[in-house]
């Protein structure tokens, strides 16, 4: 299906775009109301509320796709609500129910649904759902009322290239602490990597990796995605960790590379000193999708992964070839990887 929408969908960046409807609903006196569609882009709030003070928010990231046969789909939209539940608990922040953040999601898309880029142009629809702490809080203590929101924003690439090999800096700087909220997506955690990710712009590097709080010696995440590495025997490894995002791309890729190409996958600790000898490193999430690494940079000394600042290494290609040919229709799904919304 054609849209009729005037956007140069082959050239958009990964940024706001605002679209015609969001999802609104709030909660008060212990339970969620019915929620809306509102066509309001803005947000009126009391100086003193929740999430200006303490920033008790958090949120999701997920993308609605125009499919080669011309439905549009939404990709594993369920293990969103329910991660977002999992952040909501930790920042003791009531729970939007896994079903209902479901229904909301199909119904932002279904307004918004000129906004859905068309299939081959390489641009998505992006869904942002988030919460946030709505009144008065003065003493340190969570809120009573909150608002959950959905908007959509039609994105294309989050690194600008695409499919570009990027750099990246091992970070002297941390993004989560142990036995803290790296493994939640809450706001705070942004926040926390803002400094480190300008500083590594300022640099010439893309991102940063973190390394795990504790030691400071195993390969953690980037600031916005989970990290992959193939071996030399084609292996694709990834961090285990509890103090990273459980990314939903990531679990999605591993299960690809088992399930579709018959490769070994495997979530492990990963030592920093051990990246010199991978094949290939990719970033992985909503956002990212697969984003190829040909450099990784330790304090001066240069990671030059063999897969090379060219192209995709050939495991990352298989891979990024078969998660998006499943999320637009090309390959056939797993059983309730795709929610059909037309
Ligand atoms: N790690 C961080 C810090 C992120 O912000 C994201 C993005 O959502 C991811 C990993 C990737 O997660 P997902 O694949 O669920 O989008
Ligand atoms: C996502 O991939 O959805 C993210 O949230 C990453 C980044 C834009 C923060």
């Amino acid at each position: 299906m054609e849209t009729k929408m005037n956007i140069d969908w082959a050239n958009l960046g990964f940024g706001y775009l605002k679209t015609d409807y969001r999802f609104v609903t709030n909660y008060k006196d212990g339970k969620w109301d019915d929620g809306e569609l509102s066509t309001d882009a803005t947000i009126t709030l009391s100086e003193s509320a929740g999430v200006l003070q303490y920033a008790q928010t958090c949120f999701e990231g997920l993308k609605a796709y125009r499919t080669v046969d011309g439905h549009v789909v939404c990709f594993r939209p369920d293990l969103n609500a329910q991660r977002m539940a999992d952040s909501c608990r930790r920042l003791e922040m009531p729970v939007y129910p896994v079903e209902k953040f479901v229904e909301a999601v199909e119904k932002v898309v279904k307004a918004n649904i000129d906004y859905v880029p068309p299939y081959g142009t390489g641009a998505t629809l992006y869904l942002r759902p988030y919460m946030f702490g709505s009144n008065n809080v003065i003493g340190v203590k969570p809120a009573e009322e909150y608002q959950f929101r959905i908007f959509a924003t039609p994105v294309g690439p989050y690194f600008k290239g695409g499919a570009k090999p990027i750099t990246v800096r091992i970070s002297d700087f941390d993004r989560a602490a142990p036995r803290g909220t790296g493994h939640i997506k809450a706001g705070l955690n942004y926040a926390m990597s803002l400094h480190a990710i300008v500083d590594a712009h300022n640099q010439g590097f893309n991102e940063n990796i973190y390394l795990d709080p504790a030691t400071r010696t195993k390969i953690e995440e980037t600031g916005g995605a989970n990290i992959i590495f193939v071996t030399k025997d084609n292996k694709v490894i990834t961090p285990k960790s509890n103090t990273i995002l459980p990314s939903i791309t990531r679990r999605s890729l591993m299960y690809v590379a088992e399930h579709y190409l018959g490769l070994k996958a495997e979530e492990r600790e990963i030592r920093l000193e051990e990246v010199k000898d991978f094949k290939e490193c990719a970033l992985c999430g909503t956002a990212a999708v697969l984003s190829p690494v040909g450099k990784i940079v330790d304090h001066g000394k240069e990671i030059l992964l063999p897969s090379g600042m060219n192209e995709m290494g050939e495991i990352t290609r298989k891979l990024y070839d078969t998660l998006t040919g499943i999320q637009m229709g090309r390959i056939e799904a797993p059983q309730g990887w795709l929610k059909v919304i037309e």
